[in-house]
């Protein structure tokens, strides 16, 4: 799961997707396309929206995407347009590029829709995007199991 600063959408969709994945051989992980704030947790405000749902994602620990993590992962999902661009160009082949997804385009396909960076605002966009996360991992979670 990828984002721009790893600390509000993308811990959420790792929670989200941890939280529906019962297979042990299934591992999930987020990350940033800035290093911005590597090493921190979650926003409090992603650690909150996830603990109304019974999910605690505040032991998650930010950090930059990396171009091995093509070699790590089937699947690379992202959260925006401008996230995609950014994990694209560090793709190596056409392999590497056919893993990177937008995430809502598991619910609305073809529509390459961003799931809205809801760091500048209020408490309501984060609501928001855990709504949107949650039903893009229901399906992603039928995928992969
Ligand atoms: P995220 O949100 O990409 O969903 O983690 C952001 C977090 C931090 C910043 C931008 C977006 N920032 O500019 O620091």
């Amino acid at each position: 799961m990828v984002c721009l600063g790893n600390i509000c959408r993308s811990p959420l969709a790792e929670g989200i997707l941890k939280s529906k994945v019962f297979s042990k051989k299934t591992y999930v992980d987020s990350a940033g396309t800035a290093a911005y704030h590597s090493g921190e947790k979650p926003d409090r405000r992603s650690i909150s929206i996830a603990k109304n749902y019974g999910i605690d994602i505040s032991s998650q620990k930010a950090r930059k995407f990396q171009v091995e993590d093509y070699d790590k992962f089937d699947f690379i999902y992202v959260m925006d347009n401008s996230n995609y661009e950014n994990v694209i160009a560090l793709a190596r082949n056409k392999s590497d590029e056919e893993k990177v997804k937008l995430i809502l385009n598991e619910i609305f396909p073809g529509e390459n829709l961003d799931v809205p960076d809801p760091y500048y605002g209020g408490d309501s966009g984060f609501k928001n995007v855990y709504k949107m996360l949650d039903e893009a991992c229901d399906v992603i979670v039928k995928k992969i199991s």
